[in-house]
Parts: structure tokens; sequence; C-alpha cells
């Protein structure tokens, strides 16, 4: 097999590639006056099974639209260079969270994206923590696999949390079924009961609105699950309501670590001991210094 790593994604292929016993294949990346972009791959792709990875996070200067692009650009390179099967790896797939119509005349935006890499010619892609996995697979009509990152986090805190009384918490309704999974898997781990909780949210506007919060959190370390982490406000806001109600450790969980402007500081004010992601996204030097000894990549 063929592996491509474009753009940030470049240290997280090297790894993947250690993993395959590999070597990332080299490609080019230039960027004109007029910031249009070429992408190249620099080996030939005749009749190979080819990988693209990128994560399709915003970061400064450089949008998920824009690195969508890039990736829709690289496969029609290598599909009129002849490769014989191209997989599209997003560990963060941009534009995942409007899978449906919430208003009159919304955009399905993340059908619009499936149909974007149909067209150009990709035959599979590959995902970890969609942001609703049904609507991920029906979004495509080519070979959809959404993986999750539940045993890697849960191993972690399975590791952090030893005999500590624990329970975890979803901070949205939406989440209630991802953070579910993960208490049951925490809990066989532990082997002993994981409590669990979950808070109402809702947005108006932009602004997260909603007080309600449920769940047995009291004297127990708490981990508030969540696909991302964005903002920041929805996981701070679940971190106050788990310290009112009487948690003793407050630890966040989340696969796709965004951290988007001003995250940083909604997160150091809310009571996080701390903040849990994966390796889908590298977290920006500025993002690491000021949550340092905090936040924890795994
Ligand atoms: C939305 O439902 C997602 O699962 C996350 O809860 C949300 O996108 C997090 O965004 P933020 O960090 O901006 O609150």
């Amino acid at each position: 097999i063929v592996l491509f790593a474009l753009g940030s994604s470049r240290a997280l292929g090297e790894r993947v590639a250690r993993e395959l016993a590999i070597t990332l294949s080299p490609h080019e990346e230039r960027r004109f006056e007029d910031e249009e972009r070429k992408t190249r791959p620099l080996v030939g792709v005749r009749d190979k099974d080819v990988y693209v990875l990128s994560s399709l996070e915003g970061e400064a200067g450089d949008s998920g639209a824009d690195k969508l692009l890039r990736l829709l650009f690289f496969i029609g390179a290598l599909r009129d260079a002849g490769a014989a099967r191209i997989t599209a790896v997003t560990p963060y797939l941009c534009y995942a969270r409007k899978d449906r119509r919430t208003k009159p005349l919304d955009p399905v935006a993340t059908r619009y994206v499936a149909q974007l890499l149909e067209a150009i010619g990709a035959d599979r892609i590959v995902t970890i923590d969609a942001h609703n996995v049904a609507a991920f697979e029906n979004a495509f009509r080519i070979e959809a696999v959404a993986l999750d990152a539940q045993a890697l986090l849960a191993r972690y805190f399975a590791h952090r949390l030893g005999a500590e009384p624990a329970a975890v918490v979803s901070p949205d309704l939406g989440g209630e079924k991802r953070a579910e999974l993960f208490r049951q898997r925490l809990e066989t781990m532990l082997a002993h009961p994981v409590a669990k909780g979950f808070m109402d949210k809702h947005r108006s506007m932009g602004e997260i609105a909603g007080e309600i919060f449920a769940g047995d959190v009291a004297g127990r370390a708490v981990v508030i699950l969540d696909d991302l982490i964005s903002s920041g406000g929805t996981m701070a806001r679940a971190a106050r309501a788990c310290r009112a109600n009487g948690a003793t450790r407050i630890f966040l969980a989340a696969t796709h670590g965004l951290f988007a402007r001003d995250a940083d500081s909604a997160l150091r004010e809310a009571p996080i001991e701390e903040i849990v992601v994966t390796d889908t996204v590298a977290p920006s030097e500025a993002v690491a210094l000021r949550l340092r000894g905090r936040l924890v990549t795994l």
C-alpha cells in the first residue's frame, strides 16, 4: 500500500506508517502568492492501493474547508495517475456536525462533503468518532468506515482512576449513547460500578443554554466524555455542573481536541483537573502551552 499524509497530519502519518512498518510516501505542497495551493504525489501510484491521511480541522490560516479542497484535488490527481483504490482517511472530518436539517432550507453539509469526495474518485472513507455515526454512514454511498477511540480513552482512565468511585457524564443528550458505551467499557475494566450522568444542552443563536443536570456524581471522580472540544463551552459548563453536584475530581475526555479560539481560557477557568484528547488533531503550540500540565494527548 501507499500512504500519504497531508499538511498538519504529517506527524500522525509518520506514527501510522511506523505502526504499519512502511514508509510515508513523499508529496509536494506548494502555496502560491494568492493562497491557491498545489499538492501532488511524488511517486507513481498506478495500480496501487492508496491511503491519504488528512485530518480536516480548521486552524489559524488554514480552515477545514481549505484542507478539504486540497484533499479533493490530491485524490483527483491520484485518480488521474491510475491508482487502483483510494481511501481517504480523515481522522477528524469537517462539517460532520451539520448532518441534518434543523431549520427549513438548511444545508446538509455532511452529505455534500460526501458527494464531493465521491465525485472526485474516492473509493472509501475512514474517520474516527464521527459526530453521529449513523448520519456519517448514511451520507456516503462509497464504503464509510467509522472507527472510535473508546478503547484508548478507557484504558487511560482505568489506569488513572483505579479504585476511586467514578462516574461518566455526557455533556449533552446527543452524546448520551456514546457516553453510556464508554461507561460500560470503563466499568468492565475497573471491575466496580461506574455511575452515570448527563446535562441538558441547547444552542440558541450560537449561545449554549440548558441547566438541567441529572446523575450521581457526588463524591466521585467524573469523566465528561464528548466527541470533540471546539470552543470548550460545552465541557466547561458540564464541569461546573459536576462540581456543583459534588464531584471530587473532574476529567475531560474527547477524541478531537480542536481548541478553537479562546477555548483554553474557557477551560482554564472551569474546575477541570485534566483534559485528555487523542492525536487525531495536533494541538497548536500556543494551546499546549496555555493548557500545560492539564492537557494529555494519547
Ligand atoms: C456537539 O453536539 C458536539 O458533540 C460537541 O458537544 C460540541 O461540538 C462541542 O463544541 P464546543 O466545545 O464549542 O462547545
